[in-house]
């Protein structure tokens, strides 16, 4: 079998991609070791930047969003025992909006399946190989049947744990690593919503983050230590802690509720460069990963995969993979913003177990400054919303 475009990973990335690209005319196979059901019982982040919305709508995936998912016109930075508000539309001129992952995942896959795309979920034994002429894809679909595939190009779609980013050769490529010495403890609880927008707050016990899915159920997360086993935490531990990072002299309480969803979040901001190599390009995940703080990871995917899908059909076309370099360099504008933003985010609201008192005051004096300074909190608002594509 011969395909122009093989995706290897059909997550947000992949299946957007293989969407923009039927929309341009050009056919793909996407595939992906997961079944659905598999992807949808995973929980990642939930706030989409104005393009990424913009982006699901007017390209005709859905407009699901925009009735089910929540509009946000700002945050509450939270630090010294008090919230400060920071109204996107007033600084920015825009807003995001609180939609799950899982949402958009089952959005792209729905659409992919109405429009008659090929999206293998479940599939076995793959086997990548890009040294030839062509990139050769080989794995077993979910029924059983081996499948041989020759591609014009190979997309790695296929997150941070990425096998396709590993086929670049090492003379070909750079990374760049910053690990951090926390993780996210992240829950799931069915309690009605805290507070009407997303919460950050940084205190002396560590960062909290209060976030929402429906008016029953909500989602939290706090700062924790990378090796934490989180089933060894009580629920009455895990309020304990939340109440204690958010207290302060407004007497802000979290609404509790039992606990069904818990897990501790990897934390690590990554970038591989370049995007390409010869007839493979790497987009999401499997090209850079930024910390949570801030959900740039998703957003940065969709943007990735619509420059993507523009230069893919010159490059078919001329058969020209070179022009590949085109999507790399525009791609990682956008990705180098959005490391600094995560990075920022994170360093500004988390306290490094090693950190001193001094870095503590400082944090909260950026913080102050920050509020305080209708530049600072522009800047801060500009790159929550998000930069215009
Ligand atoms: C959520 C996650 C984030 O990392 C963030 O910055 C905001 C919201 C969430 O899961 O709701």
């Amino acid at each position: 079998e011969r395909t122009p475009v093989a995706i290897v990973g059909a997550g947000p990335a992949g299946l957007m991609l293989s969407h923009l690209l039927s929309r341009a005319g050009v056919d793909s196979v996407a595939i992906d070791l997961r079944t659905r059901a598999e992807i949808e019982a995973t929980h990642r982040a939930g706030i989409l930047e104005h393009v990424s919305v913009r982006l699901l709508v007017d390209e005709g995936v859905s407009d699901r969003v925009l009735r089910e998912g929540d509009e946000h016109e700002g945050i509450a930075l939270r630090f010294g025992g008090r919230s400060h508000r920071l109204d996107f539309r007033e600084l920015a001129g825009s807003s995001v909006w609180l939609y799950p992952q899982t949402e958009v995942f089952v959005d792209l896959a729905d659409a992919r399946r109405r429009d008659g795309g090929d999206v293998r979920f479940g599939v076995r034994d793959v086997q990548v190989d890009v040294t030839g002429e062509r990139p050769l894809l080989r794995f077993t679909d979910a029924d059983g049947t081996p499948v041989h595939l020759t591609a014009d190009l190979l997309v790695g779609a296929d997150g941070s744990r990425s096998v396709c980013r590993h086929l670049v050769p090492e003379a070909d490529r750079r990374r760049y690593t910053r690990e951090y010495p926390f993780a996210w403890f992240g829950i799931l609880c069915q309690a009605p919503r805290s507070h009407d927008e997303l919460v950050y707050t940084r205190s002396e016990r560590g960062f909290a983050l209060i976030s929402s899915r429906t008016e029953t159920l909500q989602r939290m997360y706090f700062q924790c230590d990378p090796a934490t086993d989180p089933h060894a935490w009580s629920d009455d531990r895990i309020w304990a802690e939340l109440q204690a990072r958010v207290a302060g002299e407004d007497s802000f309480t979290l609404r509790e509720g039992p606990i069904t969803e818990r897990a501790v979040l990897p934390f690590r901001s990554f970038v591989q460069e370049p995007l390409h190599h010869g007839r493979l390009a790497l987009a999401g995940d499997a090209g850079h990963t930024v910390p949570p703080t801030g959900a740039k990871g998703l957003n940065l995917a969709l943007q990735d995969v619509r420059v993507l899908a523009e230069v893919v059909p010159d490059v078919l076309r001329r058969d020209d993979p070179s022009l590949l370099a085109h999507y790399s360099q525009r791609a990682l504008q956008r990705v180098w913003r959005a490391q600094h933003f995560s990075y920022w985010m994170t360093s500004m609201l988390h306290n490094a177990p090693d950190g001193s008192p001094f870095d503590d005051r400082r944090a909260l004096g950026e913080l102050t400054g920050l509020t305080r300074s209708a530049a600072g909190s522009c800047y801060l608002a500009e790159g929550y919303t998000g930069w215009p594509s």
